[in-house]
């Protein structure tokens, strides 16, 4: 596996988005790292310890029950506070500035931080759905516009990228990442720093945050925080491989996970926050612990007390507590001990102030308020919106060319609470969802945006049914103060039942849409069981038992079990939660404006049991495809319902004449696949052509595929178009954890390529000493 330097795609989009920007911002040229580094050396040789340790310190921008008791002014003002995150109120984010700029000794600005994950005030599709885009260069020009409105709103730090490897879909946070695999994780962590930051730091940008470093995706059981246990060869072959990609792409931060690796919580583990990322990778940025992590050490009974959780976490490079208020409490009384040393918060302090300078919060502190709106309402960001939710759609099932719909439909029976959920089309770390925010989105429901599409002469009958609920509160109802509604009554679901036949019987087509409510996904979200969530299941079934077309339209962050489903439903969409302009955007896949490309970023799972389920992983003794051995469980089979980059479209593609252009190389040579893509359909449409890879033999089991390479590409009917995919160094080393180093091995190499992770089409090469 290889980090490869980003070659931004040329999107004509993005290129708008970005020259937008530049209008925008109007501002002075940016500040070079080196002079950035000399004001910020300049300025800490003026500070006190405690003001040093402010700067170390983030604290909490509103006042809630378990996250603060008051705001931090007086924090502020006395210089113990370097960011404060969690505020969405511009008004009140300048008036803080107010007190640090005006009333603090040294006059250093705060570092306004938030979840931007996937949109500020225009929703993107989650990142799991960016990535089933296999679209970086959309995924960039979507973050590129989200730091844009999120620095309008004076948010000059998100805590984005999410870039953990989920390989269990019961994890809820699957939901943030780009799913399973680590060359394509790479791809889209490379295109998030790049979207956030731009070609470097500046006025313009907004500071990416990696996160979380590093395993969390490994929770055991997919039980969200539940600890991790993860050897080192697979550290440094899948889950760290996304991060030193954000890494090498420029990403000023970090921010350390919750929970223990091999042991050892994340917050306080020197192996990673230090050998890993400083000395190996050369981080010069710096590392903030996700919330409360640096006070939790001791509740991971790793930490003795808030002076010995201060110690451990600073020790091991942890630059930054977020809201513990640890450090401020502990780390004068360590430097003073001499158990820190003065050089120790330095080293912490300086990529701080640094970033703040490169960033232009010392001459341009402020955010105009008048600007906000405009600036968070342009068309654009809708527009862009809408035109990558519809390319991060899947088509996982079309039976008969069921889809596209024809607009001609008289009429349509839409079911599913979701359907006309505003508060669940965007899915969950929303800046409106967060802590009840400001409600500005307008989101479209897919129950408009059929209605946009069809206008008044189709008729729609919505039914509507119980909105599933979680049986335990989620994060924000906990601390909201709010509880799940009960599960409907008999009565209640006997009437529902009877609705959604009564509707399907005198439709002409059935849209179902079903999944799970955003909070039922991300962060303390994860499931045992992946079933359609309450009576979601029966309603399908009621509907399908008619004979009319049927079409299942997903939204939801993980996948679910749909064996039912993918048996006896002629169509299914996966539309994820796919964002502000999302029901327009589905609406453009169902009549068939857009034809569908996206392609799972994740192994489809026939059910819980399954789980964790990737497609890369090694071959055994007895390799399932041989006759004896034919299933790994007894009740199911253990492959996925859908493989790992599958995606169907309106048309479809034929993939031949695999080449090489060298068969056999050295270690350190390269050569180059080619391989022929040809719309074989009646309609233009998008392939997305995968390069997989396996190493027959060396000094250790490879995987049985590996992706290596892939590209989307929008093909005409009968044209043929050749891709072509480096194939050296970068793509076939590998870190044995025999021999401790990353090194390509002579070996023979199987070579595929085709439309997902079980490519047929295939070749070899052979590598000498
Ligand atoms: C906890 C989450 O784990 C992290 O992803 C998030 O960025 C922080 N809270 C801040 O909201």
């Amino acid at each position: 596996m290889k980090i490869q330097p980003h070659v931004r795609s040329i999107v004509p989009l993005c290129l708008l988005v970005l020259s937008l920007t530049t209008c925008l911002a109007g501002q002075s040229a940016p500040m070079t790292a080196a002079e950035a580094r000399r004001r910020a050396g300049e300025l800490l040789k003026q500070m006190t310890v405690d003001e040093k340790i402010g700067q170390m310190n983030q604290v909490s921008g509103i006042v809630m029950p378990l996250l603060a008791t008051e705001k931090p002014d007086k924090l502020i003002v006395a210089g113990k506070a370097g960011s404060v995150l969690w505020l969405f109120d511009v008004k009140e984010i300048n008036r803080l500035q107010h007190l640090a700029v005006e009333k603090s000794r040294l006059h250093i600005p705060i570092l306004f931080a938030f979840d931007v994950i996937h949109g500020y005030r225009t929703v993107f599709p989650i990142p799991l759905a960016m990535a089933a885009s296999w679209d970086p260069g959309i995924e960039e020009a979507a973050q590129h516009l989200a730091g844009e409105d999120a620095r309008a709103a004076g948010i000059r730090w998100t805590f984005t990228p999410m870039v953990d490897i989920a390989r269990d879909s019961r994890w809820g946070r699957i939901v943030e990442g780009a799913g399973e695999d680590p060359y394509l994780g790479a791809a889209m962590a490379r295109a998030q720093v790049r979207g956030f930051q731009g070609e470097m730091i500046g006025a313009d940008s907004v500071l990416a945050c990696v996160k979380h470093f590093a395993g969390y995706g490994a929770a055991e059981g997919g039980r969200d925080y539940d600890s991790s246990y993860v050897p080192e060869e697979l550290m440094r072959n899948v889950y760290l491989v996304p991060f030193h990609a954000a890494e090498e792409a420029g990403a000023a931060t970090f921010m350390s996970a919750y929970m223990d690796l091999n042991d050892v919580p994340a917050s306080g583990n020197r192996w990673l926050l230090t050998d890993i990322l400083r000395k190996e990778w050369g981080f010069k940025g710096f590392v903030v612990s996700d919330a409360w992590a640096v006070r939790n050490l001791q509740t991971h009974g790793y930490a003795r007390d808030g002076e010995d959780a201060a110690y451990k976490a600073v020790s091991a490079g942890l630059d930054m507590d977020m809201a513990s208020d640890t450090y401020t409490q502990n780390l004068a009384k360590l430097v003073a001990s001499g158990k820190v040393s003065e050089e120790q918060l330095d080293a912490s302090v300086l990529p701080i102030l640094e970033a703040k300078y490169m960033l232009g919060l010392f001459d341009h502190p402020y955010v105009d308020e008048s600007k906000v709106d405009e600036t968070l309402d342009r068309p654009e960001g809708r527009e862009l919106e809408r035109k990558v939710a519809a390319r991060s759609m899947v088509l996982l099932k079309n039976d008969n060319h069921t889809l596209p719909l024809s607009k001609s439909l008289k009429k349509i029976a839409v079911i599913g609470a979701l359907a006309d959920s505003t508060h669940d089309i965007e899915g969950g770390w929303t800046v409106e969802g967060l802590f009840g925010g400001p409600s500005k989105s307008h989101p479209v429901t897919m129950l408009a945006g059929l209605k946009n599409k069809l206008g008044a002469g189709v008729e729609i009958n919505y039914v509507p049914g119980p909105m599933p609920a979680r049986v335990y509160p989620s994060l924000f109802d906990a601390i909201e103060g709010t509880k799940p509604p009960p599960p409907p009554t008999e009565a209640e679901i006997a009437q529902s039942i009877a609705r959604v036949k009564a509707a399907a019987a005198s439709a002409d087509v059935v849209i179902a849409v079903l999944g799970e409510t955003s909070a039922m996904s991300s962060e303390s979200a994860s499931r045992a069981s992946m079933n359609l969530p309450g009576i979601q299941q029966q309603m399908l079934e009621a509907v399908a038992s008619f004979g009319k077309p049927v079409v299942l339209v997903l939204e939801n962050g993980r996948p679910l079990d749909i064996r039912w489903a993918a048996q006896h439903v002629p169509a299914i969409l996966e539309a994820w939660y796919p964002g502000t302009e999302g029901g327009n955007a589905v609406a453009d896949v169902l009549f068939g404006d857009v034809n569908p490309g996206g392609k799972l970023p994740i192994s489809w799972a026939r059910s819980a049991g399954e789980e964790p389920l990737h497609y890369n992983h090694n071959l055994t003794h007895e390799p399932e495809d041989l006759p004896k051995f034919t299933s790994r469980y007894w009740d199911i089979s253990s492959k996925p319902l859908y493989p790992f980059g599958y995606g169907l479209s309106y048309t479809t593609f034929r993939f031949d004449h695999l080449r090489l252009s060298r068969t056999s190389i050295k270690a350190r040579e390269a050569t180059e696949v080619q391989v022929d893509v040809t719309n074989t359909g009646g309609v233009q449409g998008d392939a997305v052509a995968q390069l997989y890879i396996h190493q027959r033999w060396g000094s250790a089991s490879r995987p049985v595929r590996q992706l290596e390479g892939f590209q989307r590409v929008a093909v005409k009917p009968g044209e043929t178009r050749t891709l072509k995919f480096p194939l050296g160094k970068d793509e076939l080393q590998f870190w044995s954890p025999q021999t401790k180093v990353w090194a390509v091995e002579p070996s023979t190499f199987d070579v595929w390529a085709g439309e997902d992770s079980t490519a047929s089409l295939h070749t070899e090469l052979n590598v000498t000493e």
